[in-house]
């Protein structure tokens, strides 16, 4: 693996947008993990077509637990203490990665976490996240369905909230994946960190970067990201949640708000948005749905394994990975560089 130093412990974000005053910054930010996450060539056999493909490991970002989560709870954590939120409330399926990572990190920086869970089919791996759930000290509310935790959502609001300097505090919602204007910050500074890599000489320039998309936040953020680095990188999605609305348009709106965001912090009315033709999003290897196997994600987990490669699991990154595969078996990614965003990390 290459690490090249681009930064320590400012965000790369911080640089670009400088405050006028360093202790009140335009976006506040918790440093989580180590930055840049390494860059090198995937292994050989696992996705060889025309295009030369490497993985950027997110998996190794953070210390209690790794992943594409954590990038995004720098800024929300940040956010919810700026705010004096006493509790995080935030949303996910019974195996949730981001409501494991929120509970862990959250915690740690006096922030409690409360997790309203939806069921999903129930496997080893989902048994064992659900176990590593009830150990994080997290409230965990089993609601089910999306319709109910629509209808529970303002009781839980209140009864999460608490009374402190003088006003009352209610939860600080934040919804699926983390995927709220804020966190989606974190994969806007690693569309920045990639672009530094490629400056670095870590990497040529990628062609597209590939990445599994459940409630879109880290597509989006990267889509900007990348953008605002002024890199031609193509961000292709690989759909693996039939919940969510996760074509194209939506994901460039959710990137949107976060470029208004910046637009409105900053007062750098430069910060374009982006239109749905700028990403692509496919939802060819979700399978029959979020959390379902599929024949392709299931190889390739064992290849991986057998490789060398990253280390994958069924919902997110084997599919994604699956995707990266046979697009460029087919040739469909060109023959320059493609890199896969590694967004799972286990500890
Ligand atoms: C391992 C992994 N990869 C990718 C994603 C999807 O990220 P996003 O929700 O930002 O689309 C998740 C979300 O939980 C995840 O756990």
């Amino acid at each position: 693996m290459i690490r090249t130093l681009v930064t320590v412990d400012t965000p790369l974000l911080h640089e670009r947008f400088p405050s006028h005053d360093p202790d009140a910054p335009f976006f506040r930010h918790v440093p989580l993990g180590d930055r840049p996450t390494p860059v090198a060539r995937l292994a050989p056999g696992l996705a060889d077509g025309p295009a030369d493909v490497w993985v950027k490991d997110e998996s190794v970002f953070g210390d209690l637990w790794g992943g594409n989560k954590i990038r995004k709870l720098e800024w929300i954590i940040a956010d919810a203490q700026a705010r004096r939120s006493p509790t995080i409330l935030t949303f996910g399926a019974l195996g949730t990665n981001h409501g494991l990572a929120t509970a862990r990190f959250a915690q740690a920086h006096g922030v409690r976490v409360a997790l309203a869970l939806v069921d999903q089919p129930v496997d080893d791996h989902v048994r064992a996240q659900l176990a590593r759930l009830e150990a994080s000290g997290a409230t965990i509310h089993r609601t089910r369905t999306k319709r109910r935790t629509y209808l529970l959502a303002p009781w839980l609001i209140l009864r999460h909230g608490r009374f402190a300097g003088g006003r009352f505090r209610p939860a600080y919602v934040l919804p699926t994946g983390g995927s709220s204007p804020v966190g989606m910050l974190g994969y806007v500074e690693c569309g920045l960190e990639i672009a530094a890599q490629v400056r670095a000489g870590d990497l040529p320039e990628p062609s597209h970067v590939v990445l599994p998309v459940g409630s879109g936040g880290t597509a989006a953020g990267l889509a900007l990201g990348l953008r605002l680095a002024g890199l031609r990188t193509r961000v292709t999605g690989v759909v693996v949640n039939d919940q969510l609305p996760l074509d194209a348009a939506h994901i460039t709106a959710m990137a949107n708000k976060t470029a208004r965001l910046l637009r409105k912090r900053t007062g750098d009315l430069r910060i374009a948005g982006l239109c749905p033709e700028d990403v692509t999003m496919t939802r060819d290897w979700l399978g029959a749905g979020y959390g379902h196997p599929t024949p392709e994600a299931d190889r390739i987990i064992e290849d991986s394994r057998a490789a060398g490669g990253p280390d994958l699991e069924p919902v997110y990154t084997a599919k994604a990975l699956a995707a990266v595969r046979a697009l460029n078996n087919r040739g469909d990614l060109g023959n320059g560089t493609v890199l896969y965003l590694h967004t799972y990390g286990p500890r």
